[in-house]
């Protein structure tokens, strides 16, 4: 199997720990180890203090499993897998796909949603987000008209990275409903979700609702913990979690000790955690509308409704990768330009839920003056 170079996590690799302001990070704002221990109560600060530094059960801590089966109404402990995030998309597409299959995933799409199955000899079919009336949209008829013989996985991102889009859930039902007519195979990269703008506009877990549905979740965004490096994915099929397993033997085997403790210490902390992203992110949201509104001339501000990014656009006189490269040359602040999701259209992405966000829009705002 050949595959190309991940865009996204390159473009990282150069600047991430180099760039002193982050623009467009994905994650929101990390917790210390000290905060996240702060918040445990005694049962797990003993299983922290006791630990054994040897390998875990490799489906997951059973603990934590039951921990992550209480955030789906469908889904028991023994139905949870827990795996890198990055690694549940690996092992899920792995596990579900064979070449010649065809695969639909929502675009623009984070790359190993679509690269991995193209990688696998799949054919792979990009339902496109478009701009309508200043807002980012799904052509809901287009899912029904690409499906084919050989459709076997639908791939759903909501809320969406770059764009925060997050459907209407008339419309969400209407896309489950389609997988099930066809008898789709839904992956639903689900990292982003509790991120909702409105908690009202919160969907469902795909495997809450579909019994071939896959839900993947993980604690890298909306909980603030990536460097724990820990997800799951949640089924409804003991078969398909146990092919999925199959694979992760050949990848990681099981999580990190210490990881997986402190991930239940953060499950029992959800509301704590949660909250705080979610403030960090009301509070940029606003940051960011206001200096985006305040040149037009510039960019265009197409709110998100979910997640912790957004997907502005930039007037087309000057190039998104020329306007990048010279806010990091002149400013030392990274921006993602979207040409590195292969999107065309001079977008670029920007993360809300890093703490510093005001003050790299201040830097910015220098920067821009100067175009
Ligand atoms: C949509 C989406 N899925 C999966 C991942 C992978 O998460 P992780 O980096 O924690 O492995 C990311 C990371 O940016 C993402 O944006």
């Amino acid at each position: 199997m050949d595959i190309g170079e991940f865009k996204l996590e390159r473009y990282f690799a150069r600047y991430e720990f180099k760039a002193r302001y982050l623009l467009s990070s994905s994650d929101c704002e990390a917790l210390t180890l000290q905060e996240l221990l702060a918040m445990a109560d005694p049962a797990d600060l003993a299983l922290w203090e006791n630990l054994r530094l040897g390998y875990t059960e490799s489906t997951g801590h059973p603990r934590l499993r039951e921990k992550v089966s209480g955030l789906y109404r469908n889904v028991p402990p023994g139905l949870v897998l827990t795996v890198v995030p990055e690694e549940g998309i690996l092992v899920c597409l792995q596990a579900l796909l064979s070449r010649g299959d065809h695969a639909i995933v929502t675009w623009p799409a984070y790359q190993s949603l679509y690269a991995i199955p193209e990688a696998l000899g799949c054919a792979v079919t990009k339902w496109p987000l478009t701009l309508l009336n200043g807002a980012w949209e799904l052509d809901p008829d287009f899912l029904e008209r690409n499906i084919t013989g050989r459709t076997r996985l639908l791939i759903l991102n909501f809320p969406h990275n770059p764009t925060g889009y997050l459907p209407p859930r008339e419309a969400y039902y209407r896309i489950i409903e389609t997988a099930r007519d066809h008898g789709l195979f839904v992956l639903s990269d689900e990292m982003y979700r509790f991120l909702e703008l409105a908690p009202s506009a919160r969907l469902e877990p795909a495997a809450d609702l579909y019994e071939k549905a896959i839900s993947l979740g993980g604690l890298s965004k909306a909980f603030g913990l990536p460097g724990l490096r820990t997800g799951w994915l949640a089924a409804r099929d003991l078969g398909l979690i146990a092919r999925f397993s199959a694979w992760k033997d050949y990848t990681t085997i099981c999580g990190a000790a210490p990881s997986e403790i402190l991930a239940i210490m953060a499950l029992e902390a959800k509301d704590r955690l949660l909250a705080r992203s979610r403030e960090i992110i009301a509070r940029n949201l606003a940051a960011a509308e206001a200096f985006f509104l305040r040149h037009p001339g510039l960019f265009s501000w197409i709110p998100p409704q979910g997640g912790s990014t957004a997907f502005p656009g930039l007037h087309r006189e000057i190039s998104v990768e020329a306007f990048c490269r010279g806010a990091v040359e002149k400013k030392d602040v990274m921006i993602l330009p979207g040409t590195v999701f292969d999107f065309e259209g001079n977008h670029f992405r920007v993360g809300l839920g890093r703490a510093d966000l005001p003050e790299v829009l201040d830097v910015l705002e220098g920067y821009v003056k100067g175009l």
